[in-house]
């Protein structure tokens, strides 16, 4: 089944299920995350109905890095990470005595599958001066290749801490972040060529179209979006870190340029804000036009209950690459610890 036709079918299904269906589903759900010892661990992008679950079930909703960080701190036995394959790869680097399942294994991400080990193997071979650091949106057999794992929350003042230590970097998989980290640490970077499918349809002449209609709002920007689309951000973050500034931030209206999913948790932070999808640059809701990653909404209640009732969706790393991408996360847990993240990029409050 190819990925369009594999959402549309997980999207129909989900649609399909009546309101009594849907509450009853619930409950088996929280029984079963009960026998089965296991917390619910979400990122932002999944559906609004995952995201409440993690939250009311003693589970948690955040972006990649904190989900690695809250996963690896819980004493459940069972993590279910609802999110993409490279979260559920990094919480079992991290706990390989703990079962990780997922609602399904085939929620890939355009920048895991646009690096694949054996070429980026061959690329660092050949840039041995370069220090490798990686995004996390990668599979654990390039992680194991990494010097560093960096998320998009940490990755701004990872570069500008190896570029005060005189050290080049070599970036993957992400072009436009890297491009951005480049730009704003001036730091020696020879980025690989991956990009996210999703923030790769945001537009730049469209959003500043946009920005004219509501000269009010301010713009939230993720960094793997394209340059073009970042010039016209008031404030360029992570996801924990846009929601943040949703908070914080005086202006009443925002335009937000990144997944649709993370509009749950913005309207729970900022209940009395407006907020505006970022124009993209397709017409019509297809995977690759609607803000919402394809692979993050094969997460939904039925796939997370059939998962826990199967036990089928184990996520397994072979246990030499786990031991050499522990290195390079171990890393990255500790980097993160050892100041507060801060907010990226620019005009931040
Ligand atoms: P975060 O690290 O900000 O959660 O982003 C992960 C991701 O996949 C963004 O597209
Ligand atoms: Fe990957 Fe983009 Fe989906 Fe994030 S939104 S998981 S980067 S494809």
């Amino acid at each position: 089944m190819d990925t369009t036709t594999a959402v549309t079918s997980y999207r129909l299904q989900s649609r399909s299920v009546s309101e009594f269906e849907r509450a009853r589903r619930l409950q088996r759900i929280k029984a079963l995350l009960k026998k089965e010892d296991a917390v619910l661990v979400a990122h932002y992008y999944t559906d609004a109905d995952l995201q409440a679950l993690a939250e009311e079930t003693g589970g948690y909703v955040s972006d990649s890095l904190d989900m690695a960080r809250f996963g690896h701190a819980h004493k459940a036995r069972t993590l279910v990470v609802a999110g993409v394959r490279f979260m559920g790869e990094t919480a079992k680097i991290l706990n390989p005595e703990k079962r990780v399942l997922m609602p399904t294994l085939e929620a890939t991400c355009s920048l895991d599958e646009g690096c694949p080990a054996d070429a980026f193997t061959a690329f660092c071979d050949a840039h041995p001066d370069r220090t490798v650091v990686v995004y996390a949106n990668t599979s654990a057999a390039v992680k194991a290749r990494a010097d560093w794992v960096v998320t998009s929350s940490i990755a701004l003042r990872l570069a500008r801490y190896l570029k005060d230590r005189g050290e080049k970097i070599l970036w993957a998989p992400d072009r436009h972040l890297g491009d951005y980290v480049r730009r704003e640490s001036g730091a020696d970077m020879l980025l690989w060529q991956a990009s996210c499918i999703v923030h790769d349809e945001f537009r730049g002449q469209a959003l500043a179209d946009l920005k004219r209609q509501y000269p009010d709002a301010d713009v939230l920007v993720h960094p793997e979006s394209p340059a073009g689309v970042i010039a016209e951000a008031d404030m360029v973050g992570s996801t924990t870190a846009m929601i943040e500034a949703a908070r914080v931030r005086p202006a009443k209206r925002f335009i937000v340029a990144t997944d649709s999913g993370i509009l749950y948790k913005m309207r729970q932070a900022a209940p009395d804000k407006d907020f505006i999808e970022a124009p993209t640059g397709g017409h019509g809701a297809t995977c690759k036009s609607c803000a919402h990653c394809p692979w993050m909404a094969m997460n939904t209640l039925a796939t997370l209950e059939s998962a826990l009732i199967t036990g089928a969706h184990e996520i397994r790393v072979e246990e030499s690459t786990r031991v050499r991408a522990l290195k390079p996360v171990e890393r990255m847990l500790a980097f993160a610890a050892s100041e507060h993240t801060e907010v990226l990029g620019l005009g931040n409050a």
